[in-house]
């Protein structure tokens, strides 16, 4: 492991910890739901999205007096989101998958139904996070757009849209075209949420918030296609999920579109777009962290 990933290891156990609060939990009879929901959530992720958020936050200049009250309530709630997300991509009636972050996954853990509910529970209890979210003086304004942004980039115009066309196409051949919708939509989308609520957060201009969510999309987009790469070329123990779900499930990738050295390079021009894109918005020193993490997705191996 090199020192990039270390320190991205690092932050990922910080979010986490910052995160697990948010978590609902203590209704009488539902003990199984709040299992679930946590067994979800904290198992491991990335923690990809929210650390978007946060070094996006940091590198326009967030302040960072307001990081816990402000800015924390939104990583709790795209990881939320993004958990949930996963959880229903997981059912038999999706892809049908039974490993995920390295441990079954939620339904295979604790049945199909509460596989849902635990899903359903998860995405509101994201926006109740959110909602929780406390502006000052310094702030104000500011929740209320970074709340619109994220309801609309996980909904029917963003992760929730492309995965239905991604569901209906399972097992049909796609146009490039119809795969870069899906793709902007089931995974672009809401690594734009991650990077328009950090900038919208940190108080940043209309148009910057627009750049932030063109670096983003080219994010987006590399990340989906590398996960195809590592679908193919990984292994089950590296990745934490099963290989070869995408063969199984006969679904049209960029790699089966383009091959497999296409979608190598399409991940690198892809992120070397999004590093352009930022280095209009240099920082100094307090812009380096996303620089960075954005150049390490592009090698990522899990
Ligand atoms: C997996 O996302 C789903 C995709 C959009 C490709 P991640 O690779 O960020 O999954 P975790 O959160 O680290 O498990
Ligand atoms: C992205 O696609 C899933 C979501 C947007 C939830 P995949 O189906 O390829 O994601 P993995 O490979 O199961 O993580
Ligand atoms: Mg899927
Ligand atoms: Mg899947
Ligand atoms: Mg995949």
């Amino acid at each position: 492991m090199n020192t990039m990933n270390l320190e991205m290891g690092k932050l990922a156990e910080e979010i986490t910890e910052r995160i697990r609060k948010f978590l609902p939990a203590g209704g009488e009879y539902q003990n199984t739901l709040d299992e679930a929901m946590a067994y979800s959530v904290l198992n491991g992720g990335k923690r990809i999205r929210p650390a978007l958020i946060l070094l996006t936050y940091r590198a326009l200049g967030g302040p960072a007096e307001e990081e816990t009250t402000l800015v924390d309530p939104f990583l709790a709630a795209i990881e939320m989101i993004h958990s949930y997300s996963l959880v229903h991509d997981d059912l038999p009636a999706m892809d049908n998958d039974r490993f995920r972050r390295g441990k079954l996954t939620t339904h295979a853990k604790y049945g199909h139904a509460m596989g849902v509910l635990a899903g359903d529970g998860l995405l509101n209890a994201a926006y109740e996070a959110a909602l929780s979210a406390e502006e000052t003086e310094q702030t104000r304004g500011r929740v209320i757009p970074a709340l619109r942004v994220l309801a609309e980039k996980a909904g029917c115009l963003g992760m929730v849209g492309g995965q239905s066309v991604d569901v209906e196409k399972t097992g049909q051949p796609m146009t490039a075209k119809e795969l870069d919708y899906v793709y902007r939509l089931k995974t672009g989308a809401l690594l734009q949420a991650a990077m328009q609520v950090g900038a919208i957060l940190a108080g940043a201009d209309q148009e910057t918030v627009e750049k932030m969510g063109e670096a983003a999309l080219k994010v987006g987009l590399a990340f989906q296609i590398q996960d195809d790469i590592l679908d193919i070329a990984s292994t089950t123990e590296v990745l934490g999920k099963p290989v070869g779900s995408d063969e199984k499930n006969h679904k049209t990738t960029y790699v089966t579109l383009n091959g497999m050295r296409a979608s190598k390079e399409a991940v690198e021009n892809l992120s070397g777009e999004a590093l352009s894109i930022l280095s209009d918005y240099p920082g100094g020193k307090r812009g380096e962290p996303l620089a960075e993490l954005v150049s390490a997705l592009v090698g990522r191996t899990v």
